[in-house]
């Protein structure tokens, strides 16, 4: 099972020719999308071929304003001809200036290694949004005295009187809204538009609404809920093209005395939603037909006196950008895996799996059953749910039913975090199919997998992977259940790489870097969560995440427009840092190391304060200024910048110098408390000199074997932590660490019936910082991918045009599976130790090079079966110590090698 892939990738080798074929032709990371308002957006491929050593030596890409004339190779738009170049992604466009609606028809053919051609790829299209915001004609509307806690539903009737060509809806509504289309949903958004600061910037998607109308009479209808927002807004704008070139525009307008042209507004059966609290919908209240045409009423407010004229209403001030980012959406549906009855009439269904969505309801009933569903991540002594640790969000949801035929319910405008569903009021006794779990998410590709020989580790893997899976909500949040839900930015700094790791985020995250933006002011500080909603401004210096996140970007997918577009606004942040250090120390930090194991903790206790009592704020803070330095500098090099790049790079190297004569401990041998915290951190930064290095080292590992191989760390330096005892010689260790059962471990919360990662190293469910759904506990997901699976990038070729493969084959482990999706395919490193045998297996894709750490005495290599120096593609650089350096071009390889 573990080499199946590789089995089938070498069946594919011998039966595919030689010849390359492009595939997977991306606009600004999607597949033909619509609504791109980025002026030169880039385009990128994939490359197939079947051999070994495959690279771009040359492309052309052709972009017509049709598809007929690109098929005819008439590039009207931009026609590369043949650019000598191994570049296949972040490809900008700069043809024929782009205007709004434009629709480019594009194809690209690339030259291999050996200057041979391939086809043209399969015409791909992407069409522009709306570049300018005098593109929008329409008017936000709403309902000024509104209906507290009610959603509001719109609904506007027009004629057609022209068959439709094509068409396209341009929505924002806030908080949430749905769209709907003569009686049907357009498209499979929910919870749309992704959040942001809504008086900066106001997200809006593009529809293809064509198939839903026709010649004679439609209706639009939109329901609008308070979503992060509170009082519902709409903005609307539906462009109809006709075949004789003709358009109908419908936008929404407020005070329209025409009824025919009038937008109607009304309240309808959810008559309370809330993110945190949930939903209540009245069943008894639909107004059937509501958003479908009414031939026998030419006037809409005929059909019942409930519909009153919307009025046209202050605007939430943002600019309006396209959502180019995954909407969110229901993933995928689960049946719950058991259902008990603790108490008379009341059910307790268990999902088997902490996860971010809704119920479905199916029921049959007399009309007004009150159906209630409470949501929980945990359960009480009792077997009901324990909703303690949600605080104050009710995560409640009712249903109220209309009678009759059976019934079939979900909410729209809230979500919770949750594995039990307690449903009270149920009609008789529920089935198993009366309740469908509906995981919902931004709709963000799963780009990586690992599995090993140790099932605990394939347990953490997976628990990682739906903690970051619950927590990508349009912005990533630090919880999915409880009154919070934020975007947390010292979260953050370490968790972008396993999120990384584990989804492709290039749009999710070009987009949630603006929203940091959005929160800083003038004097150059963001805030500690993003929308700025809790914590403070200024965020803890530990927010390197602002940083990290063009930088990630750039690593992970060759991207340099994110510290482009915000290079001023890094600087700002660090030199922000730097006015609030004195002599470089920075004297100010919130949260730290954050949640240590609570007897490091300031409190003490159990259930208290969170804040590290060993790891001092203003070490970590001076830490962080040292490494936004560094990165920031990295980027001026990068940009070309060299004024910045020296500035950032002096400002690093004195950083440091006050970083140790402040905390270096002498007597101690390490920094600060010489605690594990500090003594991470400190070797993770580089800025341990030369001759401190081993007793840094050294007490390290002695603090940890003094904790019986456990942690003492929190949120942040326990990835720095696993990383650093692996780069310096103490893989085992560090897999010692990663593989506990006790406390505390991840092992100890999967020992305690955890799915997803806790926000606190102890079981707590009482009501107060306890989430059982919190990523920036979850480091060691990034871990077991750069380190046991090895796969990395190379920081000098981003976007893994280089790829480093570098596994550590600690004891205790026999196998590993790993692979990542990156922009040019996906990467392979799937590996076996049988006693001192190895086995390497590869995979490299096309125009992408790898850079091979193989284990390895210094007997024989082979590869495929062949002593190396015969293998093709592949050829070693040097030895080092037990380990053997090798380049390989694209391909499979199967490496031997004896320890
Ligand atoms: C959040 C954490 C965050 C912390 C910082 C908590 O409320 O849930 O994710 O690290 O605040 O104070």
């Amino acid at each position: 099972m573990i080499f199946r892939t590789l089995c089938s990738s070498l069946l594919a080798c011998s039966t595919l020719s030689s010849a390359a074929a492009v595939k997977e032709t991306l606009c600004e990371y999607a597949r033909n999308p619509i609504g791109v308002d980025s002026p030169s957006p880039r385009l990128s491929w994939v490359i197939e071929s079947g051999r070994r050593g495959e690279l771009q030596s040359a492309y052309q890409i052709q972009i017509s304003t049709s598809v007929e004339r690109l098929k005819a190779g008439e590039a009207d738009l931009w026609d590369t001809g043949k650019v000598a170049s191994s570049q296949s992604i972040q490809v900008r466009y700069s043809g024929k200036s782009l205007v709004s609606r434009q629709r480019c028809y594009w194809r690209v053919r690339v030259w291999d290694a050996d200057g041979k051609e391939s086809p043209f790829s399969e015409p791909a299209y992407w069409e522009m949004g709306l570049l300018a915001q005098d593109d929008w004609k329409a008017q936000w509307i709403g309902f000024s005295p509104g209906w507290a806690g009610h959603a509001l539903y719109f609904r506007r009737d027009f004629e057609l009187t022209k068959p439709v060509l094509q068409a396209r809806a341009y929505v924002a509504g806030l908080g949430y809204y749905e769209l709907r289309m003569n009686g049907a949903k357009v498209g499979d958004h929910v919870l749309d538009p992704g959040t942001t600061d809504y008086s900066k910037r106001v997200l809006y998607a593009t529809y293809d609404a064509g198939g839903h109308l026709r010649p004679g009479r439609n209706t639009i209808g939109v329901i609008v809920g308070n979503g992060w927002y509170g009082m519902p807004k709409l903005l609307l704008q539906l462009e109809v093209q006709h075949p004789d070139g003709s358009t109908t525009v419908i936008e929404t307008r407020g005070m329209i005395s025409d009824p025919k042209e009038r937008w109607s507004v009304s309240r309808g059966p959810i008559v309370k939603n809330s993110i945190y609290d949930g939903e209540v919908y009245d069943a008894r209240l639909e107004q059937p037909g509501w958003e479908t045409p009414d031939e026998s009423r030419a006037n809409p407010t005929e059909r019942t006196a409930r519909w009153l004229g919307a009025h046209p209403i202050e605007p939430p001030g943002g600019r309006l950008v396209s959502q180019m980012m995954e909407p969110i959406k229901v993933v995928s549906s689960l049946r719950p895996i058991a259902m008990k009855e603790p108490l008379p009439g009341v059910f307790v269904f268990d999902t088997g799996q902490n996860l971010s969505g809704w119920a479905k309801l199916r029921v049959r009933g007399p009309s007004g059953t009150r159906v209630t569903l409470k949501f929980a991540e945990n359960l009480s002594p009792d077997g009901t749910v324990n909703q303690e640790n949600l605080r104050v969000a009710a995560a409640t949801d009712v249903y109220i039913l209309r009678g009759g035929k059976e019934e079939e319910w979900e909410p729209r405008f809230t979500y919770h975090g949750f594995r039990y569903v307690q449903v009270e009021g149920f009609p008789g006794r529920p089935a198993p199919e009366s309740l469908t779990v509906r995981v919902v998410r931004s709709a963000v590709e799963s780009n990586g997998d690992f599995e090993s020989s140790n099932p605990l580790i394939n347990r953490i893997q997976k628990m990682v992977w739906w903690t970051e899976a619950s927590n990508l909500h349009s912005i990533p949040t630090d919880c999915p259940q409880r009154d919070e839900r934020m975007g947390w930015m010292n979260d953050m700094t370490v968790r972008i790489e396993q999120a990384l790791y584990n989804f492709r985020l290039a749009r999710f995250y070009n987009k949630f870097i603006d929203d940091v933006r959005d929160t800083q002011d003038t004097n150059g500080a963001i805030a500690d969560t993003v929308p700025f909603k809790w914590g403070k401004r200024p965020a803890d210096p530990v927010s390197a995440s602002y940083l990290l996140l063009a930088w990630s970007l750039y690593e992970h997918y060759g991207d340099t427009s994110a510290m482009a577009r915000h290079f001023d606004g890094l600087r700002a942040w660090v030199d922000y840092l730097v006015s609030r250090s004195d002599d470089l120390i920075v004297n100010y930090g919130s949260w730290g190391d954050w949640a240590p194991p609570a007897k490091f903790s300031v409190s003490g206790s159990v259930g208290g304060g969170a804040i590290s009592a060993q790891t001092p704020l203003p070490f970590m803070s001076t830490g962080y200024l040292f490494y936004s330095a560094r990165l920031l500098s990295g980027m001026a090099k990068v940009l070309g910048k060299t004024e910045e790049r020296s500035k950032y790079e002096r400002l690093a190297a004195e950083t440091a110098e006050a970083f140790n004569r402040k905390f270096w401990n002498e007597a101690a041998g390490g920094y600060a408390n010489n605690n594990q915290a500090a003594n991470s951190f400190a070797l993770f930064l580089g800025v341990v000199p030369e001759s401190r290095r081993g007793r840094v080292l050294a007490n390290l590992v002695k603090d940890v074997e003094a904790h019986d191989g456990h942690l003492t760390t929190g949120n942040l330096c326990t990835k720095y932590l696993l990383e650093v005892l692996t780069e310096n010689g103490h893989a085992d260790l560090a897999f010692r660490i990663a593989t506990q059962e006790s406390y505390p471990s991840w092992g100890f919360m999967l020992a305690n019936g955890a799915t997803t990662v806790w926000e606190r190293w102890e079981h707590l469910t009482g009501g107060s910082m306890n989430s059982h759904n919190h990523p920036m506990m979850g480091s060691a997901s990034s871990w077991f991918a750069k380190y046991l699976g090895g796969i990395r990038v190379d920081p000098a070729d981003p976007g893994f045009k280089r790829i480093v493969i570098q596994p550590h084959m600690v004891k205790g482990l026999e196998w590993v599976r790993s692979e990542y999706k990156s922009l040019y395919g996906v990467i392979r490193s799937e590996w076996r130790r049988d006693g001192t045998k190895v086995t390497l297996r590869v995979t490299v894709p096309p125009n992408t090079t790898a850079t091979v750490h193989l284990p390895s005495g210094p007997g024989p290599i082979l590869e495929g079966g062949v002593a190396l120096e015969k293998a093709s593609g592949v050829r070693l650089i040097r030895r080092e110590a037990g380990v053997a350096i090798l380049e390989a071009g694209s391909g499979v390889f199967e490496f031997n090698s004896t320890l």
